[in-house]
């Protein structure tokens, strides 16, 4: 069987596809055929040589597919699946809580670990969701990394009022797309980001109220539409001078969830427009298993329709990830095995 690793740090030219024997079955593991995966911007950082990312390693962290062998788990031969990309556990006090993102032993699949995509993956059996009946492969390889940490970020950790004002920075990546959709699921008013005429054209018929250029007028124009008091809270997809910003955009009393360093991982702040603004900042790291159990249902319900932008064959994973690299892409690109 075929899988991809990252030879070494770099460019995409460290794509290497490599064949491998079939992996074994083993107690407490199953083996999955992979069907769809999908690229997360996390999967660039991935090539970068950063503390705690290990090459060679197989990359790669959402994944759907088939059972292909159950050993001694729950699933069953051909069961459709989705799988955590978050390995954990299970004994921890943030597990035990239910926050296995939070795992003190935590790495993520393809980042820290190696990762899913191989043609057969063997994965923890506690990784592994079953696919409600009318929920595709397409949109459950969606899910796992965008749509779990904003749905966590949203919905888990806060409590978004229906009717209230969230703005998204970073609107129009998966994480981006993904806090959209959800927040008008449960009936927030959105103003999103996003630099280009033809994405903002798809985000206002994906449902958004405003969007708006990330240009040196954006704070501006989020007080015009907010009659001058700010928002009632942040999804912060960008991070450095953006979370800057997000923390005067947020009305006294808001809350700013970053979830991202995409333009930044330092900012100096001031901590009195904290306290004195009683505001909440939020970290969030991906999501937990009841997030993407419950997103599944959401799908499956039809509350939410993830936005796939394009499909690339696995052996194209590297023009997918340069789709992404460029910005040519909006919401969701995914790999067909
Ligand atoms: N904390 C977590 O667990 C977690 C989970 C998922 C993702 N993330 C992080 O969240 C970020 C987004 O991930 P993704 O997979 O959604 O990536 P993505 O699809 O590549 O999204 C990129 C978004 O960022 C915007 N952007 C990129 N560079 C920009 C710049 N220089 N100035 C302004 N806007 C810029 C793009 O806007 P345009 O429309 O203008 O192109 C687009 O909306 C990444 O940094 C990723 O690592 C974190
Ligand atoms: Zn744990």
């Amino acid at each position: 069987m075929k899988e991809f690793v990252y030879e070494k740090p770099g460019g995409v030219e460290v794509i290497k596809r490599i064949e491998k024997d079939m992996p074994k079955s083993e107690p407490r593991k199953v083996i999955v055929k992979a069907s769809f995966g999908s690229v997360n911007h996390v999967d660039i950082w991935g090539r970068m040589d950063l503390p705690g990312q290990p090459f060679p390693r197989v990359f790669g962290s959402d994944l759907s597919g088939y059972i292909d062998d159950p050993s001694d788990s729950i699933f069953k031969k051909g069961d459709k699946v989705v799988l955590y990309p978050m390995k954990f556990c299970g004994f921890c006090k943030n597990c035990l809580a239910g926050y296995e993102n939070s795992c003190f032993y935590r790495a993520i699949y393809g980042v820290h670990v190696d990762g899913f995509f191989a043609e057969y993956v063997s994965v923890e059996a506690k990784n592994v969701l079953k696919l409600p009946e009318n929920v595709s492969l397409e949109y459950a390889a969606a899910l796992p990394v965008a749509y779990t940490t904003a749905y966590h970020g949203l919905i888990n950790r806060s409590k978004s009022e229906p009717g209230s004002t969230l703005l998204i920075l970073g609107g129009s990546g998966g994480a981006g797309v993904a806090a959209l959709q959800i927040a008008k699921a449960v009936g927030l008013r959105v103003i999103t980001t996003t630099s280009y005429d033809w994405k903002a054209e798809m985000l206002k018929k994906l449902g958004a109220d405003e969007v708006l250029k990330p240009d040196d007028k954006l704070l501006e124009n989020i007080f015009k539409l907010t009659d001058n008091n700010g928002v009632d809270a942040v999804f912060d997809a960008l991070g450095g001078s953006y979370t800057s910003l997000a923390l005067k955009a947020v009305r006294k009393g808001g809350r700013v969830i970053n979830m991202a360093m995409t333009t930044g991982s330092e900012i100096q702040l001031n901590l009195r427009q904290i306290y004195a603004n009683n505001l909440d900042l939020q970290g969030v790291y991906l999501g937990t298993r009841k997030d993407l159990s419950d997103l599944l249902n959401m799908v499956s319900q039809g509350k939410i329709k993830p936005l796939i932008d394009s499909v690339f064959p696995i052996d194209d994973v590297d023009k997918a990830q340069l789709r992404m690299e460029k910005r040519n892409h909006i919401g969701k690109i995914l790999l067909k095995f």
